[in-house]
């Protein structure tokens, strides 16, 4: 592909490159190729906050390594079999079985990003999961979602805040609520510091030359100022001079038990979705609490670096529960999505990708993103015999790592 990218006449920030002419899938054909494009037009702190996990990142080759693991057998002589992809899920029928992980600030990673999700993933009939920590409000991106939106809790210390931020969630329009369980504690994620990410984010020589190496992400933040974590303005006084980190931390890494379960239970009345299960038996609870979705997920790894790549769980809590099985951690591809359906998950989240997609590609990125999912799936199930996802359910089965590669 020689063609040039040239900045699109209708985009007056000129922050999105126009790419009408080409076509995106020759040159972005796999989320490793928009990471790899991401990762040339955002500065290197907030690069760092996105890509990284947590110590060496064990887990998050883990996640991957567990992934390639889950295999199927292909079939053939099975005739034309038309892909059916549609999903229903809390009520709603989603033409693919996908949406979006709740990530924080996100609009460090690029301006506006909240809300360019929300709009793209809504208009794909997608769930967007907004979290409490992003650099928008939930007035802000709620209308994007059309009343179906997914608004994700780090759990709020103190009373007050827990019932306006659930007020705000039910005036918002978001209809599913997700209660995140798996930081008790602040992870130290080394290589995010060493990238210079303070809170708030501060314009010290260091990130001032980082941003003037990354012109796209800096026109586009041009005139907003850095950014900071909007939802939580009305809960903190003098967020210019606080320490920020800190103080996040008073108000949300609370290390919350059954009992705050059973608190956001009684006052949302609405979906309630936990997430970060990993043990059958919390799901089993979960379930008896009266918790309406479990999640499995290790956060992309970001937490924890002792642990099991993710889908490894996903067997154990689908037998424990009747309840939907949402699954993360470390999706890159349609294959990817098709193996966690396969072993028992109803539907599919991804982080990190939808982010590589808007740095990488901006306002064009999410549908892009979609349609190479689409197409991952649809090439890969079309080996299966199978019309929809839910009936690899079965078929797939983890090697042997002692039999990888002979
Ligand atoms: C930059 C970043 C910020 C995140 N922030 C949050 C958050 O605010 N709340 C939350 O529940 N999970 C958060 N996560 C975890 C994601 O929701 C999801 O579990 C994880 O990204 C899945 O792995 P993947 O990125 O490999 O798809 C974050 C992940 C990333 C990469």
């Amino acid at each position: 592909m020689t063609e040039k990218l040239s900045p699109s006449p209708v985009d007056k920030s000129r922050t999105t490159l126009s790419y009408a002419a080409m076509d995106l899938h020759s040159r972005f054909m796999t989320v490793a190729d928009l990471r790899r494009a991401a990762r040339h037009r955002v500065p290197r702190f907030a690069w760092a906050y996105l890509d990284s996990a947590t110590g060496t990142e064990a887990t998050a080759r883990r996640n991957r390594a567990a992934l390639d693991r889950v295999l199927f057998t292909p079939s053939i002589l099975h005739g034309e079999v038309t892909p059916d992809f549609s999903t229903a899920l809390f009520g709603e029928t989603h033409p693919l079985p996908f949406g979006v992980a709740p990530v924080g600030q996100s609009g460090l990673l690029w301006h506006g990003a909240e809300r360019l999700l929300a709009r793209e993933a809504t208009r794909a009939g997608l769930p967007y999961a907004m979290s409490n920590l992003a650099n928008a409000t939930p007035e802000e991106v709620g209308p994007e979602t059309g009343g179906k939106g997914w608004f994700q809790l780090y759990p709020p210390r103190d009373i007050a805040v827990r019932q306006d931020m659930l007020q705000r969630m039910r005036d918002s329009g978001f209809h599913v609520l997700v209660l995140t369980v798996d930081v008790p504690v602040a992870s130290r994620r080394e290589k995010q510091v060493k990238g210079g990410l303070v809170q708030p984010p501060r314009l010290t020589p260091r990130i001032a030359l980082q941003c003037a190496l990354r012109p796209a992400w800096s026109l586009a933040r041009l005139g907003h100022g850095m950014p900071r974590m909007k939802t939580l303005d009305r809960y903190t006084t003098d967020t210019s001079t606080r320490d920020m980190t800190a103080h996040v931390g008073y108000l949300l890494r609370t290390a919350p038990d059954w009992s705050y379960v059973r608190w956001i239970r009684e006052n949302w009345e609405g979906t309630l979705v936990v997430k970060g299960v990993l043990k059958p038996e919390d799901a089993a609870r979960l379930e008896a609490e009266g918790v309406d979705g479990i999640w499995v997920s290790n956060h992309g790894g970001r937490q924890f670096d002792g642990a099991r790549g993710a889908i490894d769980h996903l067997p154990g809590v689908r037998a424990a529960t009747r309840l939907p099985v949402i699954f993360d951690s470390g999706i890159e591809s349609g294959l990817d999505i098709l193996r966690a359906v396969a072993l028992g998950a109803d539907f599919v989240m991804l982080g990190r990708a939808w982010h590589y997609a808007v740095c990488a590609l901006g306002d064009a990125g999410p549908a892009h993103l979609v349609d190479m999912l689409r197409k991952d799936m649809t090439a890969n199930i079309g080996q299966l015999g199978v019309a929809r996802p839910i009936d690899l359910r079965g078929l797939a089965e983890f090697a042997n790592p002692a039999s990888e590669g002979k």
